[in-house]
């Protein structure tokens, strides 16, 4: 089985076939940015994006992304150079325990791709499945609505 992740193609042995595509990335890709919170799409941490969108990869099974262009959050920055989103987050010092971040920077990079100037009701939609238990979300807002607007 083969899965093209951050632009590469990666080879996956069959017998993962019926596994999540969270358990793949991070087990059998090692890609372990993305993260396993609740394993059942009610925290956001396990956000991918298939074809451009947010999806929650703790319930996406592997063989429904096989034709599927797969972008993890170490796809953000192929060449070592932090994404705008990656870049704000760190002069704005959001994380603090970091759990939840890439999934909050998966939603947001989505967010802006297809709404560059979001409104405070689109920001508010865009994260509100994504559980931070350090308080986060105030800043992540605001760190939002600072890089859309003038
Ligand atoms: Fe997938 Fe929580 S781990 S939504």
């Amino acid at each position: 089985m083969k899965l093209r992740v951050n632009d590469q193609w990666m080879n996956v042995p069959e017998q993962w076939h019926e596994e999540s595509l969270l358990h793949v990335l991070r087990e059998g890709l090692g890609l372990v940015g993305t993260k396993f919170g609740c394993g059942a799409g009610l925290c956001g941490a396990c956000t991918v994006h298939l074809d451009g969108e947010p999806a929650r990869s703790c319930l996406t099974p592997v063989a429904s992304a096989i034709d599927k262009n797969i972008l993890t959050v170490e796809g953000l920055a192929p060449s070592g150079e932090l994404h705008p989103v990656q870049q704000k987050w760190l002069n704005a010092a959001i994380p603090q325990c970091g759990y939840c971040q890439s999934g909050q920077i998966m939603a947001t990079v989505a967010l802006l791709r297809r709404t560059p100037r979001p409104s405070d009701e689109q920001i508010d939609a865009a994260l509100a499945g994504h559980l931070c238990r350090c308080g986060t979300q105030p800043r992540v807002r605001i760190a939002v609505q600072q890089m859309t607007r003038g």
